[in-house]
């Protein structure tokens, strides 16, 4: 086993966390900072990102309106608090990240360009192209490069927290490429580790978010919030799953059904209009619009095609001068991995698992419930989110939450603090056992289970009862079928024994964090017999402020099943009130 230490350690190399990496040297300059990831920083999930970031620029917008829109698109389960200090800080992030190089688009006079976006009712989607994930995430990556201070762990996968007195002092991971043990002690750990899409079959979400970092705080202790919240975004190619931007809506594209009806205007979204206009129905949050997807399909107005049902995205009217200009990736990615050109065909598309609402509960400064252990980005749940997020808030909130945590983690490590004793160091030497014994495991209990079979009946579990639509009795059988499947996990086998780039076992690990959340989304959604935002129970249709004005809390019990806390929403504006669109 290799020993090494820090002052704060970044597990996660995308938006969040290289922002915290670099607000963490520049609050202390002295610190020894690492960033593990296991994969290198620039293949971070970040850097699919399409759409653009959202803050107030331009005039005629503010602070309140950008605040009320993310809170009534979060159906009034945002934390008031935290959503106010995301509008503030926002524009200075902007401005800083273009200091440091992010190539925004612009206006022809010069003055950085912001499109509409769904859900937000003015212009403040900053955007760079509809590749503003790839720039950004280069921005920061770079940005880090001039800070000597600032150490990298490329491919290493990080397995377990340390934690002694009540504090997490470092992790233990495995070196991808050679198989060894790391332990890395450090004063302050944050986790911004990213979402955990891949626990559904159909989504946006790379291969490699598997919700790591959630899964190692629930372990350590630490509650998971509102896991229950799954964002579906409207628009992904059928099969892929890969995004076609909301971007292409905010330029004015249309959704039509199987009768190439503009079907939105059915669903309480606003009326169709001839030309793209800020507010439109095809700008609708993006629960809305899934939901009206799976009503459209009810009604047997879809079109069905090989993998499965969907509607067209007609883009064609926008014209190949703005489709190269504005969605030059849109065209790219149809071309390639569709065979169509959206200059001259429509685009199908279909509801798609993208984002996660829910993920270790923190306060305002990226703080958990250990001692040292902070969450930032999609990992984290602060919440500015609430119950359904409003698109081109989350890259935002990378930055925003990414630097809070950042600040944080640094002032905490600079403070006195022992260092690590021998029980931290004996728990890395167990973890180092534990890895070993899995990846020798031989076939004792005659029972063998393949790590791809396992994922495969999760995935059917997971999308058959905590999808755009949900019901008690499914959501209980899931429970059980889960606790079936974590029982099984248990007697898998690998059949690759070797340690260098052992994808095998990491799947297998990466599989067990899945079946950990999605424990975690199934219970958080069964308790929760009311509709809200991205949670809709076909049994309980209603949102129910008396009972649910407030967040879920899923801690680790010990058999491994989660049990369900309730934590209120912090609301200091704006009282819950009706979400109204189109107007
Ligand atoms: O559609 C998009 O470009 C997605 C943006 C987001 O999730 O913020």
């Amino acid at each position: 086993m290799e020993i090494s230490s820090c002052d704060v350690l970044i597990v996660g190399g995308g938006g969040a966390g290289l922002r915290a990496a670099i607000a963490a040297v520049e609050t202390s300059p002295k610190l020894r900072v690492a960033v593990i990831s296991k994969v290198y920083p620039m293949r971070s999930h970040t850097v699919s990102a399409e759409g653009g970031a959202a803050a107030v620029i331009k005039p005629g917008d503010s602070l309140e309106a950008h605040a009320y829109d993310t809170i009534s698109g979060g159906d009034w389960l945002c934390d008031q608090d935290a959503v106010e200090a995301f509008v503030r800080e926002a524009p200075r992030e902007m401005l800083q990240i273009e200091h440091w190089g992010c190539p925004w688009s612009r206006e022809p006079d010069g003055h950085v360009a912001v499109r509409p976006f769904g859900g937000m009712k003015a212009e403040r989607t900053w955007f760079a192209a509809d590749k503003t994930g790839f720039h950004m995430l280069h921005t920061l990556f770079q940005t880090t490069l001039k800070y000597d201070s600032i150490a990298r762990y490329d491919e290493c996968f990080v397995t377990r927290l340390l934690v002694d007195d009540g504090r997490c002092q470092g992790v233990v991971a495995i070196e991808l490429a050679t198989g060894k043990t790391l332990a890395i002690t450090a004063k302050a750990v944050i986790l911004a580790t990213g979402g955990c899409g891949r626990v559904f079959p159909f989504t946006t979400n790379a291969n490699i978010k598997n919700g790591d970092g959630m899964a190692l705080a629930y372990r350590a202790g630490v509650p998971l919030k509102d896991m229950e919240f799954v964002q579906y975004h409207p628009t992904g190619l059928p099969f892929t799953g890969i995004l076609i931007t909301e971007a292409a809506r905010a330029e004015g594209g249309w959704l039509l059904n199987k009768d190439g009806y503009r079907y939105l205007q059915d669903y309480d979204l606003g009326k169709p209009e001839p030309k793209p206009v800020l507010r439109s129905m095809e700008l609708g949050p993006r629960d809305r619009l899934s939901q009206a997807f799976v009503k459209e399909q009810e009604k047997g107005r879809t079109l069905e095609g090989p993998y499965g049902h969907y509607v067209h995205l007609d883009c064609r009217h926008l014209g190949a001068k703005i489709i190269d200009k504005k969605l030059p990736f849109v065209r790219e990615l149809c071309l390639k991995y569709q065979n169509i050109d959206p200059v001259k065909e429509m685009i199908p598309v279909r509801p798609v698992v993208h984002y996660m609402m829910g993920g270790i509960s923190t306060d305002m400064q990226g703080t958990t419930a250990l001692g040292g252990l902070y969450a930032a980005g999609e990992a984290a749940c602060v919440s500015i989110n609430g119950a359904n997020r409003l698109g081109s808030n989350s890259l935002t909130e990378c930055l925003v939450f990414g630097a809070r945590a950042g600040k944080s983690a640094a002032a905490f490590a600079s403070g006195p603090m022992p260092e690590p004793g021998r029980a931290v160091f004996a728990q890395a030497r167990d973890e180092q056992s534990r890895l070993e014994n899995f990846l020798r495991k031989t076939n004792g209990t005659g029972r063998k289970e393949r790590v791809a079979a396992l994922r495969e009946d999760m995935l059917k579990i997971t999308e058959a009862s905590a999808g755009i639509y949900r019901s008690g009795p499914a959501l209980e059988q899931a429970a059980q079928k889960l606790r079936a499947l974590q029982d099984r996990f248990s007697d898998v086998i690998l059949d690759d024994r070797s340690y260098t780039f052992n994808t095998e076992l990491t799947s297998a690990l990466e599989l067990s964090y899945m079946l950990d959340l999605a424990e975690a989304i199934v219970h958080s959604a069964l308790k929760r017999t009311e509709s809200r935002g991205s949670h809709q129970r076909t049994d309980f249709p209603a949102r129910d402020d008396q009972k649910f004005l407030a967040h879920s809390l899923a801690f680790r019990a010990a058999d491994g099943t989660p049990r369900i806390d309730y934590l209120p929403v912090t609301i200091t504006r704006w009282p819950p009130g009706k979400r109204v669109y189109g107007k």
